[in-house]
């Protein structure tokens, strides 16, 4: 049995920089109640009409990655990539990234888990290199919100929330069994999918000629919806319970963390588990006022600007923890 362990990390955001003031020239929002409610101050969107798409940014993300683990394209054995906003309905995006990074004919998975996807995508990962099955497997996270958001006053809840962004990570053999992902806990509960989802243009309510009929573009399910206190409310819970899953597992406690990166969902949220934990300010990284809620791509960026920033260090407790939309949540423990 071998163990995994990251030896790559890279993200990538779009040079165009949208403040809280720039939306409050085109909705009725303003600095201050974003700030004060999320932390946020700033976000990435696309350049309406240029070339980023969540494939070309998680290419880009992965590029870095690849390169850092001082591994060849060839020597990737497998992609797994996480988003809510792939380019096409279907395929997913890993075959496409199969195709932009010229890998050989190697399996492409896409996983569907929203906030928690990069930490599926993880363990996926995870999975595959313990049973000796692959041994270097590339994992991108990647999400593109701004072209689907509802950038009026109606869907402001949602859209000052999200930005657009990617990361990856490459996840390889480890002979020693107490370095790397010691262990990851994935949970859903799917009671409350519909708290916080974007129901079009799935085929469970509606039929393909609903949306060519929907000229108007007033359709409201076309937009992502959230019951924001209900998911707050929600996340503060899960993440805490899920956190302690992974230390009681590795015989940890809150003061063993050296590093916790949680999914980048709200500065308030990242606060409240910082509090109820103890831990001081060098304990949690938080990124959320720059980039906004990049869902699947948060914990990847985050954990690379940490490495790059230097503030994870060889033989740090690393823990990752997500909660989002279905509702899931996970988290992985990582003995860097
Ligand atoms: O990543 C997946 C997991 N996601 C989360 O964990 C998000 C969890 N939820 C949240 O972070 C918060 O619920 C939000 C930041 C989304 C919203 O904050 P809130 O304190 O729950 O606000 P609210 O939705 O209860 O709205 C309060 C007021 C409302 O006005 P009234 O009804 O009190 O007059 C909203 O219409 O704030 C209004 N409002 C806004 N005002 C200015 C909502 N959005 C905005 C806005 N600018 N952008």
């Amino acid at each position: 049995m071998y163990n995994s362990r990251i030896t790559g990390l890279g993200y990538y955001v779009p040079d165009n920089v949208v403040t809280n003031d720039d939306l409050s020239k085109i909705m009725e929002t303003n600095d201050a109640w974003i700030q004060e409610r999320t932390g946020i101050r700033e976000r990435r969107h696309v350049i309406p009409g240029g070339e980023d798409t969540t494939t070309t940014m998680g290419v880009k993300a992965a590029e870095i990655a690849i390169e850092r683990s001082g591994l060849t394209k060839e020597e990737i054995d497998f992609v797994v990539f996480a988003t809510l906003s792939p380019d096409y309905y279907f395929p997913g995006p890993g075959v496409l990234v199969q195709k932009e990074l010229g890998l050989r004919t190697v399996g492409a998975l896409d996983v569907r888990n929203q906030c928690s996807g990069f930490i599926y995508a993880l363990s996926v990962a995870d999975q595959f290199i313990k049973t000796g099955m692959y041994k270097n497997v590339l994992v991108i996270g990647s999400e593109l919100h701004s072209k689907g958001l509802d950038m009026t006053t109606r869907g402001r809840g949602v859209s000052v929330i999200f930005g657009d962004g990617a990361g990856a990570a490459v996840l390889s053999r480890e002979t020693d069994p107490e370095r790397g992902i010691l262990s990851t806990h994935l949970h859903s509960e799917g009671e409350h999918a519909e708290e916080l989802a974007l129901i079009a243009p799935g085929m469970g309510k509606r039929w393909v000629t609903d949306i060519l009929e929907d000229k108007d573009g007033e359709d409201l399910s076309y937009y992502p919806y959230m019951n924001g206190q209900f998911v707050f409310k929600n996340a503060v819970v899960r993440f805490s319970e899920v956190i302690m899953e992974g230390l009681k597992k590795n015989d940890l406690t809150p003061q063993d963390i050296d590093m916790l990166i949680p999914h980048q969902a709200n500065l308030r949220i990242s606060q409240f588990i910082q509090q109820k934990f103890g831990l001081s300010d060098d304990q949690v990284y938080n990124n959320i006022m720059r980039y906004g809620n990049t869902t699947a791509a948060s914990v990847p960026i985050a954990l690379t600007e940490a490495w790059e920033e230097g503030k994870i260090k060889e033989g740090d407790t690393v823990v990752l923890a997500a909660f989002g939309s279905g509702f899931t949540w996970g988290s992985a423990i990582i003995k860097w």
